[in-house]
């Protein structure tokens, strides 16, 4: 597989990403590979816990069926998150939002990587494992590192749960819609990291294609939306995104 060089960046990406005043950023579990998250999929193989497809553990179902042993689950993810580092992928998004006039950046992950590296206007289509929700009346509560997990509602006494949108449940109100919104409006989508299987997130380059954005999809494998991109580069998100910010004739500065 070849990965990405600098001058294989094209002169229509450059020039998008130089002229370009709304972009949209989207990200899955690879932007956070080089940080040390271990992804879901990608090389050939998905996740196991105790046994459990990590897709059966992380269900609406379970939470009805055993919520102390989704959080078991989750108290272990977040204990191997939390003490992670942005990568350079990270921190370069964090300073596109600067650069141009509209910045959307769309995560599928749940570590709270991106706002650690800076990145102000994160919609989290999926939630956050630093988080816990009432299971009654939705209230959340952060979960700080080092100090116990609150376990039930301050102000109704139901039991708290992840605030991590689980399989078989919708996503939070209003995040798909606003990400939806600026898929409509960019000019540029760029898209690192996911495997592009779940929905509706992989929908939101459909859309953007379909308002004419240019579609750029950075994965050292090829996934389920390739195809639909204007341009693929192959290689490790870490590597390739300070190259596009950094290839000849960048000079799109709004500030
Ligand atoms: N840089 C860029 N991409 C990478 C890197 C890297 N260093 N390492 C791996 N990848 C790619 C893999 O090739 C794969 O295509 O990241 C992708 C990760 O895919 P998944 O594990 O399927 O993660 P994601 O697409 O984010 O999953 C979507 O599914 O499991 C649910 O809710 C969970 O948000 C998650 C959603």
């Amino acid at each position: 597989m070849q990965t990405v060089q600098r001058q294989s960046i094209s002169d229509q990406l450059r020039h998008r990403f130089d002229t370009a005043k709304s972009v949209l950023v989207l990200t899955g579990a690879g932007v956070s590979a080089e940080s040390g998250v271990p992804t879901f999929r990608g090389g050939g193989n998905t996740a196991v816990w105790k046994g459990m497809p990590f897709d059966v553990i992380s269900s609406a179902k379970m939470v009805d069926r055993d919520l102390p042993a989704v959080w078991e689950w989750f108290d272990y993810r977040r204990t191997l998150l939390q003490p992670l580092e942005p990568n350079a992928a990270h921190r370069e998004i964090a300073r596109w939002e600067k650069r141009f006039q509209q910045f959307i950046l769309v995560t599928q992950n749940i570590d709270g990587l991106h706002q650690k590296a800076g990145s102000k206007s994160v919609i989290e289509l999926h939630g956050n494992i630093s988080r816990a929700r009432c299971v009654e009346c939705h209230a959340r509560y952060e979960i700080l590192a080092g100090e116990s997990r609150p376990e039930q509602c301050a102000g109704c006494g139901n039991w708290l749960r992840p605030d991590v949108v689980l399989f078989g449940e919708i996503l939070p109100p209003g995040a798909f819609e606003l990400a939806a919104k600026s898929a409509q409006k960019c000019e540029l989508c760029i898209v690192v990291g996911t495997s592009g299987i779940v929905y509706p997130a992989a929908s939101l380059p459909e859309i953007a294609k379909a308002a004419g954005a240019y579609l750029c999809e950075v994965n050292p494998e090829r996934t389920a939306l390739s195809g639909l991109f204007d341009e693929v580069l192959t290689g490790k998100a870490g590597e390739v995104l300070p190259m596009i910010a950094s290839a000849p004739d960048s000079t799109n500065t709004h500030s």
